[in-house]
């Protein structure tokens, strides 16, 4: 079902102290009822993550998983070790991990079914670089990363997968796309999705925005009616400027 949601990717930063410090800050807030909220921290820190937002209605979840159940993988970690520390949600295909770990769209579409045979929900990330919007092409490079990592699952499990639009040059850039851009795109993702599914399950997705998305842009981009929420890094490590992004909702 479409809902209102707010993701920190804390990705490569705090210690466990530190990560127990930034969750004990968002504790302490008076959060949104009707707004999702996730964290994701390091592999590390997520158990005593979990642990500490037990019952909370903060979400702890993962950046990233093998596509492998179990083996040989030095330095990779499973759908089911995920699982059994708390995590039932994971972020797959963020471009940091496309382009500095190599992951295309075959291995993420491996990994795509890895964590729905888990039970786990996913965060599907993707978007264009600068090259490819200056070149006119960002229409057809999303599609095809949709297409590729992602079309092949049955429409029963459109329920357990959230969208990330992610412009790869707004990430880390303080480069955001305008909420126009922003609006244009989402639209575009869910006509994708009406024409290689339903129209019921382009109209029930929610789909994130994420890229330099900060306190004082957060309202105007959530405002677009395509526009489910954000996925947050930067601004995600501070809770006081999280906190004001969660609550940019009108
Ligand atoms: P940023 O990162 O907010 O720091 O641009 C977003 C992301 O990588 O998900």
């Amino acid at each position: 079902m479409r809902k209102q949601i707010v993701a920190g990717n804390w990705k490569m930063n705090n210690d466990l102290s530190q990560t127990q410090m930034l969750l004990k800050e968002l504790k302490s807030k008076m959060l949104p009822e009707e707004v999702r909220i996730m964290v994701a921290p390091a592999y590390t820190n997520l158990y005593q993550a979990y642990e500490t937002l037990r019952d909370h209605k903060v979400e702890v979840i993962a950046q990233n998983m093998h596509q492998s159940d179990k083996g040989a993988f030095t330095g990779e970690v499973s759908a089911a070790m995920l699982r059994s520390v708390g995590v039932k949600t994971v972020i797959l295909g963020h471009s940091e991990r496309r382009a500095y770990f190599n992951e295309d769209n075959s291995v993420l579409s491996e990994k795509v079914n890895t964590a729905l045979e888990n039970e786990m929900e996913i965060i599907f990330c993707f978007g264009e670089e600068l090259t490819d919007r200056k070149a006119g092409n960002h229409y057809d490079v999303v599609k095809k990363q949709l297409e590729e990592g992602l079309f092949h699952i049955s429409e029963e499990n459109w329920k357990h997968v959230i969208l990330a639009y992610e412009p790869v040059w707004a990430i880390g850039t303080g480069e955001t796309a305008t909420p126009e851009q922003a609006q244009q795109m989402h639209h575009f993702i869910r006509e994708t999705l009406s024409e290689n599914y339903t129209k019921k399950i382009a109209d029930s997705v929610s789909i994130l925005y994420g890229g330099s998305v900060k306190p004082d842009n957060a309202r105007e981009i959530f405002s677009k009616p395509d526009v489910d929420g954000g996925l947050i890094g930067g601004a995600a490590l501070d809770s006081e400027s999280f906190m004001e992004i969660i609550n940019a909702f009108e």
